[in-house]
């Protein structure tokens, strides 16, 4: 049976095409992955699958049945869900009330609290959610944000779910546990669709996968997943062979270098509401160094780039810097990285400006430089930075922050969300960065990276740093273990140490 059908489906944002054309069904009952690179149109087609954009030619079908969605309401009433790219909920409104109010609205029915909860908390159940109800949105994680997205979806009924990359802000372990959730919605009938950029995951639970390119429909498995062709899959997103990687890692020699400090933390402690969130933390971050930081979320890592870019004041300790400029990818670009209405443009004067005055074409040609050394795609350079895709996006601050040649540079998961060849460009840059004598702090729930990028490798847990590899102990990794079809756990002994130390099993 055919959940949804895709029938030549177009959407234009002024003379660019984000969706052309696009044919494909989606059968009831499996997981259905959609692919391409950053800015191919995926997330459009599922805004439209939901009810948020109208196509401007095309006809979309659920369960056989035409329909001419004009809101989310509408989507919802059909019983489609959507997990978006950016969570929609509201940071001062508790869980129970992020998923109660909307609904109440769409439906005018007055809800019973109590009743409702207790239905809630049987979902939280069945699915192994571990929400607290109760909790404000803003105390809750990432993931528990995430399962907030999911718990309204359920509470709504929802059978055809869509997750629009769902994996990206999930470290390994939360990645696991969601896919026990995806299980469990199979298991119960329902149709997943699901965005990601990662390979190794649609290996993992895809039954059938379409591939975007460009606005266009270009590559489709059919239902078998043991034919599932990873380098076939790669090749149809980027639309040619697979460069491989042009990182050159040639790690810094730590003992036999000599070490310039450009900053230091030594002995911060910081406490937020009354809890330690750093514990006497000492690092240092050298000229020519990659300084990688691994850790579970919330072990501090947040907070280190808080006090290092002055946001936090209220520590203890000592924190040194050779420069106040300090280059800064944040790990939450929306509300750290930019102002949305702004172009890519406006986006960088703002950080360079100090006062000076600038012309609209000054500003249209940082743009145009930008999108053309990085590849950003845009329908137009002087597009709102808001209007991009989401990997379009974090590219355009990722290039910001290289362009404004500061000497310190900070990388929080700077290729979140980010495309296979777009990864491998910017971790190309962020080693060029390296090359060219400037020191790196690179934060990143991704292991693979940050062993095959760091000089040296420090695991932080409870708010400390507990151990610090050097590059002779990260030296047998080579670039190529970027790559998703390559077994990277080919050295299991540094993994699970690294792992040990994570979760504060030191020996
Ligand atoms: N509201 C909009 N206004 C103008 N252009 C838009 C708008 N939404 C999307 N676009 C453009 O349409 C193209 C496709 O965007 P879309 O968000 O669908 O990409 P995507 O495949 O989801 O990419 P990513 O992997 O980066 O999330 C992009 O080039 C984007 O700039
Ligand atoms: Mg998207």
């Amino acid at each position: 049976m055919t959940a949804v059908e895709f029938k030549g489906i177009s959407k234009k944002f002024g003379n660019f095409y984000a969706n052309e054309d696009i044919t494909f069904a989606v059968k009831k009952n499996t997981v259905h992955c959609i692919l391409g690179e950053n800015g191919a149109g995926k997330t459009t087609l599922m805004k439209i699958l939901f009810g948020i954009y109208r196509q401007d030619s095309g006809i979309v079908k659920i369960f056989d049945e035409e329909v001419n969605f004009s809101s989310p309401h509408d989507a919802i009433e059909k019983k489609i869900g959507m997990v978006h790219q950016h969570f929609m909920l509201i940071e001062d409104f508790t869980v129970l009330e992020n998923i109660i109010l909307g609904y109440e609205k769409s439906n005018g029915i007055k809800l019973d609290f109590k009743n409702t909860e207790i239905i809630l908390n049987d979902l939280i159940a069945k699915y192994n959610l571990g929400l607290d109800l109760n909790k404000k949105v803003s105390e809750v994680s990432i993931s528990g944000q995430q399962k907030t997205e999911i718990l309204k979806l359920l509470y709504r009924k929802s059978e055809i779910l869509i997750f629009d990359e769902p994996t990206a802000v999930l470290s390994p372990v939360e990645v696991k546990e969601f896919f026990k959730i995806t299980d469990t919605f199979k298991a119960d009938g329902k149709t997943i669709i699901l965005i990601t950029h990662k390979l190794n995951e649609v290996k993992e639970i895809s039954d059938m996968v379409s591939v975007l390119r460009r606005g266009k429909l270009v590559y489709e498995t059919d239902n078998d997943r043991k034919q599932l062709d990873i380098e076939k899959l790669s090749n149809a997103i980027v639309g040619e062979e697979l460069s491989g990687s042009s990182v050159h890692l040639n790690k810094t020699d730590n003992e036999n270098y000599e070490r310039i400090v450009y900053l230091s933390l030594k002995n911060i402690h910081l406490k937020k509401k009354n809890v330690s969130v750093l514990n006497g933390l000492d690092l240092e971050l050298i000229k020519g160094e990659i300084l990688g930081i691994c850790g579970v979320e919330g072990n501090g890592q947040n907070e280190i780039v808080d006090v290092i870019s002055g946001l936090e004041k209220n520590y203890r300790g000592e924190y040194v810097s050779v420069s106040d400029r300090i280059s800064l990818v944040p790990d939450d670009r929306l509300k750290k990285g930019m102002i949305r209405e702004y172009s890519i443009g406006e986006n960088v004067f703002l950080k360079k400006a100090k006062g000076r005055f600038i012309t609209n074409k000054v500003l249209t040609g940082i743009s145009e430089k930008i999108i053309e050394k990085y590849d950003v795609r845009v329908s137009d350079v002087d597009s709102s930075l808001g209007s991009l895709s989401g990997g379009n996006q974090q590219k355009a601050i990722f290039a910001r922050e290289i362009e404004l040649d500061n000497d310190i540079l900070v990388f929080s998961h700077p290729t979140r969300g980010v495309d296979i060849n777009a990864t491998l460009f910017i971790h190309s840059k962020i080693v060029e960065q390296r090359n060219i004598g400037k020191a790196v702090l690179l934060i990143s729930s991704d292991l693979d990276e940050l062993i095959s990028l760091s000089d040296r490798l420090s695991v932080l847990y409870n708010g400390s740093i507990v151990r610090t590899f050097g590059s002779g102990e990260l030296k047998s990794f080579t670039e190529d273990k970027l790559l998703p079809e390559i077994d990277a756990k080919s050295n299991l002994s540094l993994y699970e140490e690294i792992g040990k130390l994570m979760i504060g099993m030191a020996e």
